[in-house]
C-alpha cells in the first residue's frame, strides 16, 4: 500500500507529516494548539504551508465521501469548512494499516460552541447561537442538503464585524438530493431538536448556561424558528408597479425572528412585476447602530438604526443594486432622508432628533399603509404625519417639561402605533 493524496491542488508539504503515527502520537511541535469541539474521531490542528488546517483520522471510505461533501456545499455558497485533501494508504511502522486523514482548512476566528460558552455568555448569545444555526440549517435544506445529524457540536460559531455566523463543520452524515421532501426536513429537524437539546442541558450541568436559559423550551424553540424562517426565506416577495408594501411587511417579519437582511434580489418578470429573493443574516448587539454611523454619520440608537437601514437597502435594491452600498447610502441621505426631515417645520424639527423624525415618518407610513392596504408615497406620508400626529398633539402630551423650559430641553414624546 502507498501514500496517496487526494486533492483539487495537493501541497506537497502533506506528504511530509507523520502519516505513519497515529494521529493522537504525532509530536506536539508540530501540533497547533486551539479549541475543538467533542468528536468520536480524533482531530488535530497543523500548519501547512502557513495556513492552519485540522486533520481528522477517519475511514477511507468516510474520508471520500465527507471530503467530496463538503466541496459540493462550498461549491453551493453554503458556509462550511473548506476541504483540502483527503490522505489514504496509510500505514505504521509495523506495516498495519492506519485509517485515512480528512484535512479541512481551519476556519479562522471560528469557535465551537464550548468555547463560545466558556466565559459568562449573556442569555442573548445562547438566543443567537441558535438563531445562526437555524439559518445555516435553512439554507441547507434549501439546497437539497439534509444533515441527519446537526448539532451544536458539527457547528462552529463565527463572529465577523457585527454578524454572527453558523458554519457546517461535520458533513458525514449528510446527503445531497435535488430536493428534500418535507418528511426528510422534519426528521432533520426531530434530530437537531433532540442533539440541540441534550447539548444545552449539558452545558446547564456544567454550570455554563445562564441561569435566564431553560434548555428544554429553547430547545424545542429550533423547530419553530426553523418553520418560520423557512416560511418567510422560502417565500418570494411579489411586488407589482414597485408598490414596496409587501417588501417592507417581508423584511419586518424578519426583523421580528431576529434576522436582518444580508442581501436582496430583484428580478422582472414577463408581466412587469418584480420578484424579490431575500437572503437574511444574523447580527450582533450594537451592529446596526455601527454600519449606520460608518455609511452615513447618522449617530442613533440601534432599533432606529434597523430601520433605517432597512430602507436604505430598500431604496438601494430598487434603484442601484449594483452601486457601492457607501454611494448609494450617500444618494440615499440627499433624496430620501434630508427631503424627509426638511419637510418638517422649523420648529417641530428643532424638538425632534431628524433620525428620531425619519423614523417616525416611516412608521407612520407603514400604518397607514396597512390600515389602507396600499401603497403609501412618502411624500404623502411625510403629509399626513405632521398633519394628524404632530400637529394633533396637544401640547401637554406632546412635550414634556415644565411650560417655561426653554425649547431646547424639550422633548417629544415617543409616538408608537404598534
Ligand atoms: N476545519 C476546521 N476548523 C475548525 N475546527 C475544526 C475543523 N474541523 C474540525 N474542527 C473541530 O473538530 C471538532 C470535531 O470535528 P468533527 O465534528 O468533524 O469530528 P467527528 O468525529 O466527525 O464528529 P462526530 O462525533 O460528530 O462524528 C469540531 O467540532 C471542531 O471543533
Ligand atoms: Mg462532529
Amino acid at each position: 500500500m502507498s501514500l496517496a493524496v487526494t486533492a483539487a491542488v495537493a501541497d506537497p508539504d502533506l506528504l511530509f507529516f507523520p502519516w505513519d503515527t497515529p494521529l493522537e502520537e504525532w509530536p506536539e511541535d508540530i501540533i497547533v494548539a486551539l479549541p475543538r469541539g467533542i468528536s468520536r474521531h480524533i482531530v488535530r490542528f497543523v500548519s501547512i504551508n502557513g495556513v492552519i488546517h485540522a486533520v481528522k483520522e477517519i475511514e477511507e471510505h468516510f474520508a471520500k465521501r465527507e471530503y467530496q461533501l463538503l466541496l459540493e456545499l462550498t461549491a453551493l455558497g453554503i458556509p462550511s469548512v473548506e476541504a483540502t485533501a483527503v490522505v489514504s494508504g496509510r500505514v505504521d511502522k509495523q506495516g498495519e494499516a492506519l485509517p485515512a486523514a480528512l484535512i479541512t482548512k481551519h476556519l479562522e476566528f471560528s469557535l465551537p460552541y464550548r468555547a463560545v460558552f466558556s466565559s459568562t455568555p449573556r442569555p442573548d448569545t445562547a438566543i443567537r447561537l441558535l438563531d445562526a444555526l437555524t439559518l445555516l440549517f435553512v439554507r441547507l435544506h434549501s439546497v437539497g442538503f439534509s444533515w441527519n445529524d446537526c448539532s451544536l457540536s458539527n457547528t462552529l460559531f463565527r463572529r465577523d464585524a457585527g454578524a454572527f455566523a453558523a458554519y457546517l463543520v461535520d458533513a458525514e452524515t449528510g446527503d445531497i438530493h435535488p430536493k428534500l421532501s418535507d418528511g426528510q426536513r422534519a426528521y432533520d429537524i426531530d434530530t437537531a431538536v433532540l442533539n440541540v437539546t441534550g447539548e444545552l442541558m449539558d452545558l446547564q450541568a456544567g454550570g455554563r448556561l445562564p441561569d435566564a436559559v431553560d434548555p428544554i423550551p429553547v430547545g424545542l424553540s429550533l423547530r419553530a424558528r426553523y418553520e418560520r424562517l423557512w416560511g418567510v426565506l422560502n417565500t418570494p416577495v411579489l411586488i407589482d408597479n414597485n408598490n414596496r408594501t409587501p417588501l417592507d411587511q417581508h423584511i419586518r417579519r424578519l426583523n421580528s425572528m431576529g434576522f436582518d437582511v444580508a442581501e436582496i434580489r430583484m428580478a422582472s418578470l414577463d408581466d412587469g412585476k418584480q420578484l424579490v429573493n431575500i437572503t437574511a443574516k444574523v447580527v450582533d448587539a450594537g451592529h446596526h447602530a455601527r454600519r449606520l454611523i460608518r455609511l452615513t454619520g447618522l449617530d442613533v440608537e440601534e432599533n432606529q438604526a434597523r430601520r433605517l437601514l432597512n430602507d436604505l437597502d430598500g431604496y438601494r435594491a430598487t434603484t442601484a443594486p449594483t452601486q457601492s452600498e457607501e454611494i448609494v447610502a450617500h444618494r440615499w441621505v440627499m433624496e430620501v432622508f434630508e427631503p424627509i426631515v426638511m419637510a418638517v417645520p422649523q420648529e417641530l424639527r428643532r424638538k425632534l432628533e431628524p433620525a428620531e423624525i425619519f423614523h417616525e415618518v416611516l412608521e407612520h407610513r407603514w400604518f397607514m399603509a396597512e390600515k389602507q392596504g396600499r401603497q403609501i408615497d412618502i411624500e404623502e406620508a411625510v403629509a399626513a404625519y405632521i398633519r394628524d400626529v404632530l400637529s394633533n398633539k396637544p401640547d401637554e402630551a406632546a412635550v414634556f417639561g415644565s411650560a417655561n423650559s426653554s425649547d431646547d430641553t424639550i422633548e417629544m414624546e415617543a409616538i408608537k402605533f404598534d
